[in-house]
């Protein structure tokens, strides 16, 4: 790991034919960098994304030749949905991929959100001050330009690294999210944008608006991996 930040705060955007390539892609990323941080410390720690777009990604690390045992695996948001809800992230991710691999299952740290936001924020907290930095962090990006629950319009403590969200205009209202300062904490970002509709703010982004994703940097830069559909 370099001392210095490399590329740090550069944005780097690789744009592919369609959703399958951007999947087909992320998976490949995801995987080199469990070789890469299994080899160099022993553990791959990697924050998952939720919605959508990350679904068809997941689905192709089922089959993926890596030790599941060396993987420690987070969530950047959680919506505040029961355990299973079919609405929650982590069902999500556990339908496509998690419940598919032998990850032992004390090393998928879902966000407690059942909780509440404010407790499940207070646990996940906790949790994620040991886990950081983060070797691969994975986000989505809204039709508004949000990432994981960190929406326009909204000041978020700068002093957290979880927030508790109550206002989300992306139901359901309440939700928590890693932070800015977490989501950056990472070797690797890659946040995936996919689809006509995220073309908007994909557009907002480039200009330099200040949008929620936007505001995401490691130290060693962003990947964004985005499709035809996307870019316009
Ligand atoms: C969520 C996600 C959210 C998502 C974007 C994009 O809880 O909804 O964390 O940040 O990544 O809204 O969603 P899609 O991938 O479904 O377009």
């Amino acid at each position: 790991m370099p001392t210095a930040p490399v590329n740090a705060g550069a944005t780097r955007w690789h744009v592919y034919a369609d959703a399958a390539q951007v999947a087909q892609q992320a998976a490949g990323r995801i995987l080199t960098g469990a070789s890469r941080a299994i080899a160099e410390h022993g553990v791959y720690r990697i924050v998952l994304a939720g919605g959508r777009t990350p679904e068809q990604a997941y689905q192709r690390l089922r089959n993926a030749d890596t030790d599941w045992s060396r993987w420690q695996v987070y969530f950047g948001d959680e919506r505040c949905l029961p355990p299973r809800d079919p609405g929650r992230n982590s069902t999500m991710a556990a339908r496509a991929w998690l419940d598919h691999v032998p990850i032992p299952r004390e090393q998928i740290h879902p966000i407690p959100a059942e909780l509440g936001a404010e407790a499940a924020a207070r646990a996940y907290a906790q949790l994620i001050r040991r886990a950081r930095p983060f070797d691969l962090v994975l986000l989505g990006m809204g039709e508004d330009g949000h990432t994981a629950s960190l929406f326009p319009g909204r000041t978020y403590p700068e002093d957290e690294d979880v927030h508790a969200v109550h206002d989300a205009p992306k139901p359901p209202p309440d939700r928590v999210s890693l932070s800015r300062r977490a989501l950056g904490d990472a070797r690797e970002i890659l946040i995936l944008v996919t689809g006509e509709g995220k073309r908007e703010a994909l557009r907002r982004w480039r200009a330099g608006e200040p949008l929620p994703v936007a505001s995401i940097h490691g130290p060693t830069g962003v990947d964004v991996l985005l499709d035809r559909a996307a870019n316009g």
